[in-house]
């Protein structure tokens, strides 16, 4: 069964097509990351135009690079939720129309669950149950992935997201938007131990994150240095934050691993790209026995074979949606239990 799904959730225009869930036919992403970069951050409206823009491009563009047209596809994807709700429209109304012209089924994507297929691409032998910790922009969530479309919330950010904290700490230290690549970078160059950064683990529960505090440390640093009339050392900054960063993750992730049964990790999401996280990840599996799943670093970030993958998933679970079909902006999680 051929997908063609596509994503405008955010920042990335996106359209690939998918078959059975498994292997990439095609994958085309347009980044609006030079529109956005000026701005220090993605401006809503902006995105909405610019999506409108870019939509019938990477619909071409998936079908002609899969060799394929309209009439060999099988059925239609989209994210719906959770997003911008102006750049998800955009996404969801293309599909709408392509799907109703065309008489194919319509399958609605949660954003999130579609960072979690993204590892079906990648890895043929990654079934359910395991265990996934899904870090972007947006969200991060630790989940119990039960079956392709059932879910369960284990922990979550009580704040900001990872992806946006690497963002700002990026912005304190000089680094245009969005910072979590180059943070990664210089990360390797500093040392870990030169600031004092208070863990991204939450103190009273096992599972969940907070990244404002861990923020709110490094504008307080940053201001310090300032007063004082000292530089900040880049590499030594983003260091020590990803430092902070790891060593939540290590205990939210052990604390996950000793209490469920699954032998199984999945890291997702744009901040999956991390070279630290994996190697944190990699250390903590191999301490508790557990089989690691890391996504390819091309299919961290936000894309359309993602979304193709969980519609394929949601298709054979019976989720399609008719012409009503609406976005919704907050709804983080569609997760059955
Ligand atoms: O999943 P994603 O592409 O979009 C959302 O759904 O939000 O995630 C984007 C986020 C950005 O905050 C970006 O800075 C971060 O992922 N990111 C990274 C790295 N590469 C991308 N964060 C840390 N280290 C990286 N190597
Ligand atoms: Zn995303």
């Amino acid at each position: 069964m051929k997908i063609l799904a596509f994503e405008s959730s955010c920042d990335e225009t996106a359209a690939a097509v998918v078959e059975d869930g498994r292997k990439i036919c095609s994958d085309i992403v347009l980044s609006q990351i030079d529109i956005h970069h000026r701005y220090g951050g993605v401006v809503p409206e902006i995105a909405s135009r610019a999506h409108t823009e870019a939509i019938c491009t990477v619909y071409e563009r998936a079908l002609s690079d899969a060799g394929l047209t309209i009439a060999d596809v099988d059925a239609i994807g989209v994210t719906n939720r959770p997003g911008l709700i102006g750049a998800l429209l955009v996404g969801v109304n293309f599909a709408k129309s392509l799907a109703f012209a065309n008489g194919l089924p319509l399958i609605p994507v949660n954003h999130i669950e579609g960072h979690i297929a993204a590892l079906y691409l990648a890895h043929p032998e990654l079934e359910p149950p395991f265990l996934a910790l899904i870090m972007s922009g947006g969200h991060t969530s630790l989940v119990e992935v039960k079956g392709y479309t059932a879910f369960s919330l284990v922990g979550a950010t009580r704040d900001d997201a990872a992806g946006e904290a690497f963002d700002k700490a990026g912005r304190i230290i000089g680094i245009g938007y969005p910072g979590g690549k180059e943070m990664d970078r210089l990360a390797h160059l500093g040392n870990a131990d030169a600031i004092p950064l208070p863990s991204a683990a939450i103190r009273d529960h096992d599972y969940d994150f907070t990244f404002s505090g861990l923020k709110t440390a490094v504008i307080n640093y940053a201001h310090n240095k300032k007063q004082l009339g000292e530089e900040i050392c880049p590499e030594d900054l983003a260091a020590s934050f990803t430092a902070a960063v790891c060593r939540g993750i290590e205990s939210r992730l052990k604390n996950a691993l000793a209490a469920f049964p699954h032998r199984k990790l999945v890291l997702a999401g744009g901040v999956a790209a991390n070279s630290h996280i994996r190697k944190t990840a990699e250390q903590v599996c191999s301490s508790c026995g557990a089989s690691l799943f890391l996504p390819p670093v091309s299919l961290c970030g936000d894309n359309g074979a993602m979304i193709a993958a969980q519609a394929y998933y949601n298709f054979k679970a019976g989720i399609t949606a008719d012409e009503s079909l609406n976005a919704s902006a907050t709804s983080p999680f569609s997760f059955k239990f």
